[in-house]
């Protein structure tokens, strides 16, 4: 029996690209619109692959600070320097918008009395934030940051995690991304899973798929229901 409901962090309730698009339409930085969609591009896969690195070489550093290394580098790669505009977007990203349909799924998931989560790469600080920002604190029982075991995903140590935090077992929990590879570690690792397709984009050729696909939140009560049948 699913009952426990866990989410990945970045692009899965909250919208990674929603910092360069809000930054775009501010007057203040009119030609950024030129480059928002190459550096919000670049930024996420960079943030991405300097954690995965980082876990390969044993050298880790919070999730702050890569995704503060990443920008640096999109920004670069853009040839654009201007201290405002980096630290403008790092404000918008330390507070990022949620989906829209976040706080609804997760208010009818507590409705359920099913339990609610985040695991996530983020540090505690950057997902407390968010979580607050977002307005979704009171409908999440736990946010897990891998900081305290300083090991990125999708090392199965992470996904551990949330079968100690929980007390549970691995065929309790459904656990949610919209990052391919992400949902490869976790179905690897034995959990029940979810890819939220946002951006409609091809699946990740890795080993493990995802039991479920949707991409909107919106469907998890009902896909859960299909799960417990
Ligand atoms: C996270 C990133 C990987 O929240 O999306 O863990």
């Amino acid at each position: 029996m699913v009952n426990i409901c866990i989410f990945d962090a970045y692009g899965t309730l909250f919208d990674v690209t929603s910092a360069t698009r809000m930054v775009a339409n501010e007057e203040e930085y009119s030609n950024f619109p030129n480059h928002s969609v190459m550096v919000s591009n670049t930024w996420r896969i960079k943030q991405l692959e300097y954690s995965w690195l980082r876990n390969i070489m044993h050298e880790y550093i919070d999730f702050w600070q890569i995704t503060k290394d990443a920008l640096d580098f999109a920004l670069e790669e853009n040839q654009i320097k201007n201290e405002n505009l980096r630290q403008r977007l790092l404000d918008v990203y330390w507070n990022l918008s949620a989906y829209p349909e976040a706080q609804d799924v997760l208010t009818t998931l507590k409705a359920n009395n099913i339990q609610t989560g985040i695991l996530s790469n983020g540090s505690k600080e950057m997902l407390n934030s968010a979580v607050v920002s977002a307005n979704l604190k009171n409908y999440l029982d736990k946010i897990i940051s891998i900081d305290c075991i300083e090991i990125y995903k999708p090392d199965p140590k992470v996904y551990e995690m949330v079968l100690d935090q929980f007390n549970c077992k691995k065929e309790e929990v459904l656990f949610i991304s919209s990052n391919g590879w992400d949902i490869a570690g976790a179905s690897k690792f034995g959990f029940t899973t979810l890819w939220i397709n946002h951006n409609l984009i091809p699946k990740d050729r890795l080993t493990f798929m995802p039991n479920k696909i949707t991409n909107n939140l919106s469907t998890i009560p009902n896909i859960l229901k299909e799960l417990n049948e």
